[in-house]
């Protein structure tokens, strides 16, 4: 089975969420997995499933994300789709559900005939000094909302549940 780990990231953070996934698809012996930023998919005429991963900006998955999902809408509708995004309100059971309710949702609801096998939400990572004073103020507002600090570096990401989701999708991938 061909399959395509692609992604949209500003920082890298959620580029070596993708690559994690990736090594656990990787394990299955007759998966071949490849792992590419949004902007590099041309086709994907030659994978059988696609696992789509974004960060957030402003309440939002990344433009590239939902360029993604209108550039190959038909293409989504015949092979599997599994969807994740990396975000810092993410960081617990709570703020996933808000995230992908309020965040991942309404992204879904425009293709509704484009149906993930599995959908999720991991928290992120975020370091201050690599954000330009605009990046700086719009982040301080997002962590507000969830109470994390905001200043130096944060990495909320929970690797054991990201392997955890990853072996769930290698499951389902194996299904049928
Ligand atoms: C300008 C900016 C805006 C952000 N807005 C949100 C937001 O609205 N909600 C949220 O949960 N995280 C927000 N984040 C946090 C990022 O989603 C998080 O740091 C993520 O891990 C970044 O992924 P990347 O390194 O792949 O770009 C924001 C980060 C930046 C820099």
């Amino acid at each position: 089975m061909n399959i395509l780990v692609t992604y949209s990231s500003g920082y890298g953070s959620t580029r070596e969420v993708s690559e994690t996934i990736a090594e656990v698809l990787n394990s299955e012996s007759n998966f071949n997995v490849q792992v590419l930023s949004v902007d590099d998919v041309e086709s994907l005429s030659s994978f059988d499933a696609v696992i789509i991963g974004g960060s957030v900006r402003a309440d939002k998955p990344l433009a590239n994300i939902r360029d993604f999902f209108a550039r190959f809408r038909n293409e989504l509708l015949q092979i599997k789709l599994a969807l994740f995004v990396v975000c810092l309100s993410a960081n617990n059971e709570e703020g996933r559900e808000k995230v992908k309710r309020d965040y991942v949702q309404p992204l879904l609801e425009k293709y509704p005939t484009i149906k993930p096998i599995s959908m999720e939400a991991f928290g992120g990572k975020i370091d201050f000094d690599r954000l330009n004073p605009v990046m700086k103020s719009l982040m301080k507002k997002v962590l507000e909302k969830t109470g994390l600090p905001s200043t130096g570096s944060i990495d909320t990401r929970d690797w054991p549940f990201i392997t955890s989701w990853a072996k769930d999708v290698k499951s389902r991938l194996k299904e049928n």
